[in-house]
């Protein structure tokens, strides 16, 4: 039996293999974009006063950690990931910068934490519902609300799939939207969305979060924007990566993804491909 800190491959129920190093340097690339786009770290936030100790669910490579580490040298900060590579890799740039108060730990975050009650004033948590089971949530806002200190914060952010004027890569969204649903990481009645965003006021209010505030983002990725190119090279990667999953779901055959992922190459040179990504952050307190 797998301890918390010592996931076993066989539990992942990420879409992407978290030990594929491509995905590793897409994460670690898209944790910057994110972090510029949203404009900052904590962009709802005026300072961190009264936070101490930070816990960020799903850190991937580490870049929000590590930034937040940099930003303020007085906060602790760690990092969980169920990927060996993210978190050996995280552990290493935190070293190289002589980050003493960046750590990163092993740990499946649907499995009970391994931390004490009441360690961190802050527990944050972005894009982790393509690894989530729906059903999954509920004891995951729990196991937040028991290592939270009363009057910590619980962040969470999370986006529905990019929608763009492009026909095909609209196709590969509406099967990848559809293969969560078969693969019950959804909550879209009908698989034409992730359906996530609507749903994480409810998850904090469900778990007796207080003072639920949210802030919605709205980023242009459409050519002939700043945005453009990290979001086309973010999806590009994403895209051939998220193939296994697809395939696994029964959505596609290999020879049609091959035919689409030409179109969508294609389709996003487009001098008129337009996009937009709107991603929520909603955030709520441990009741004192
Ligand atoms: C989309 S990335 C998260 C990105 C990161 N939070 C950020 O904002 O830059 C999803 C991450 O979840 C990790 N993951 C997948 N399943 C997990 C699980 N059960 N427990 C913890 N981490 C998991 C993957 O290894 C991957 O690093």
């Amino acid at each position: 039996m797998s301890t918390p800190s010592e996931p076993a491959e066989s539990e992942s129920t990420y879409v992407i293999d978290a030990e594929n190093a491509a995905e590793m340097a897409r994460l670690m690339n898209q944790a910057l974009f994110l972090t510029k786009r949203m404009g900052g770290l904590f962009p709802e936030r005026s300072d961190l006063a009264n936070i101490h100790d930070v816990l960020d669910i799903a850190c991937g490579p580490g870049g929000w950690v590590l930034d937040v580490a940099r930003s303020y040298p007085s906060v602790q900060v760690i990092g969980i990931d169920i990927s060996q590579i993210m978190v050996a890799y995280a552990r290493a740039l935190a070293a190289t910068d002589q980050l003493t108060n960046a750590r990163f730990r092993l740990m499946n975050a649907l499995n009970s934490l391994d931390f004490p009650d009441h360690s961190f004033d802050l527990v944050n948590a972005r894009l982790v519902a393509p690894f989530m089971p729906s059903a999954a949530w509920p004891a995951l806002m729990q196991e937040c609300q028991r290592i939270l200190r009363p009057g910590g914060v619980i962040r969470l952010t999370e986006a529905e799939a990019a929608i763009t004027n492009s026909p095909a890569f609209e196709k590969i969204i509406e099967l990848g939207t559809g293969a969560l649903k078969l693969a019950g990481q959804s909550f879209s009645p009908d698989g034409r969305h992730i359906g996530i965003t609507p749903i994480l006021g409810r998850f904090l209010r469900d778990a007796g979060y207080t003072h639920i505030q949210r802030v919605a983002y709205a980023i242009d990725s459409s050519a002939g924007t700043e945005a453009n190119k990290e979001f086309c090279q973010d999806y590009m990667v994403a895209f051939k990566l998220v193939q296994p999953f697809l395939i696994k779901m029964g959505v596609m055959t290999q020879g049609e993804i091959d035919r689409l992922y030409q179109q969508i190459m294609t389709g996003m040179q487009l001098h008129d491909f337009c996009s937009i990504l709107f991603l929520l952050t909603v955030w709520g307190e441990k009741p004192r």
